[in-house]
């Protein structure tokens, strides 16, 4: 059994992936170091299969003592890192968190797996290897009719987030080649599905229209994202994790193009079919423009070929029916919403961001 450290397991991505790793029934036992930040709950990994093979440690990855004391307590072999900040518009507005986490967190915890992996003796030294989760938006942005981002596009990220991204791939990348140290890095688009905490788009629009309430579209909403349904990133990571090369990025994405526009849109059809009864219904008519995000990138898309070709992965759920699947988690777990609706960080931060957004 592989002794696993995953770094942000109680966030979005970070907890799909160990229900995913649980319930495919993989060898591995999970030790799941988060600091349960605003973005991070425990309601995220309640009713997980075989939960005995799931340790969580409270904590900072910039802590190095604890992180040390994790590695030698545990044998870890395996390190996922999901742990960031992850909200391109909180790092718009606050981008201190970010550097800190995302740059310096990803630091400390690569000098203590280097440390880790310098130190033991033969047998774990060659099973050691650390995977780095990453974005497209670290290639900055397209116009409508530019090639996808393949992996040898040069980086040029736009926000804070994905500046602080792309500092952290390249120091992943850094402890390669200059020390050899086994890693992958995967640059994945925008994902959606269950848990995802309701800032980002698909869950902040769900909600919305469920209630009623105003659905904020930044700009002239032709903004174009490539999504991803989050268990197809997981499959994607544990794929690289298998079957990848040492030193290598692999690029994944859900060949999907639509504009915001038409993203709502879908979101909209669906809950009119869900909800046939609700006074909301046709739930597009609450879509309302407002003032846009500073630096918005207007396209990404991501060239898949790679991970494809090489590894036998591709996406294995339309956007349809992942949007399908993603309102009927919504609409299933009022309880999970309502718990994050009560946090007083999550009430200032829709003031906050959508206060000074007057409507277009
Ligand atoms: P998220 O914001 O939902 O979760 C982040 C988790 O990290 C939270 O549980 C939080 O408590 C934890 N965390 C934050 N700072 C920490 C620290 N200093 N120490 C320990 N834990 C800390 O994020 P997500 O959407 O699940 O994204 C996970 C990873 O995937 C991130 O690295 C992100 O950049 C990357 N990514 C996300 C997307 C997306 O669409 N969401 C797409 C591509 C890549
Ligand atoms: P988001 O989910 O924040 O992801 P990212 O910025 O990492 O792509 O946003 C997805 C798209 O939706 C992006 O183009 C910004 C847009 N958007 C809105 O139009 N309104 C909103 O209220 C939010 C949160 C996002």
């Amino acid at each position: 059994m592989k002794n696993v450290l995953i770094t942000g397991g109680a966030g979005f991505i970070g907890s799909n992936f160990i229900r995913y790793l649980l319930e495919q029934d993989l060898d591995v036992c999970i030790f799941n170091l988060d600091l349960l930040t605003y973005a991070g709950s425990l309601e995220n990994l309640t009713d997980l299969p075989d939960s005995d093979r799931h340790h969580f440690i409270k904590g900072d990855i910039c802590d190095r003592e604890l992180v040390d004391k994790i590695f030698t307590e545990n044998f870890i072999s395996l390190v996922v890192h999901f742990a960031a900040e992850s909200h391109v518009d909180r790092s718009i507005l606050g981008p201190e968190e970010f550097i800190r986490t995302n740059i310096q967190g990803t630091f400390s915890l690569l000098e203590a797996v280097r440390k880790h992996w310098q130190d033991s003796n033969n047998e774990i030294r060659q099973d050691v290897h650390f995977h780095h989760i990453s974005t497209d938006e670290v290639y900055g942005s397209l116009a409508p009719e530019e090639a996808a981002f393949s992996e040898l596009t040069p980086v040029a990220p736009n926000s804070p987030y994905a500046a602080s991204k792309a500092a952290s791939d390249h120091l992943v990348r850094a402890y390669y080649h200059t020390y050899g140290l086994p890693v992958t890095i995967t640059n994945c688009s925008n994902n959606y599905g269950p848990n995802q905490f309701p800032e980002k788009l698909i869950p902040l629009i769900i909600i919305n229209a469920w209630e009623g309430k105003p659905l904020p579209i930044y700009g002239d909403g032709q903004q174009i994202r490539d999504w991803l349904y989050v268990e197809d990133h997981c499959r994607a990571i544990w794929s690289v994790i298998q079957k990848g090369k040492q030193g290598e990025i692999y690029n994944v994405g859900g060949n999907n193009q639509p504009t915001n526009l038409e993203i709502v849109n879908q979101i909209c059809s669906v809950l009119d079919m869900k909800l046939p009864e609700s006074q909301h219904t046709p739930h597009f008519e609450l879509v309302q423009h407002v003032k846009d995000r500073p630096g918005h990138d207007r396209r990404y898309a991501m060239n898949i070929q790679k991970i494809k070709n090489d590894l036998d992965w591709e996406p294995a759920v339309s956007l349809e029916e992942g949007l399908q699947k993603t309102v009927t988690w919504y609409l299933n777990h009022p309880d999970w919403i309502e718990k994050i609706r009560k946090q007083q960080d999550y009430q200032s931060w829709v003031k906050n961001n959508y206060q000074g957004r007057d409507q277009q």
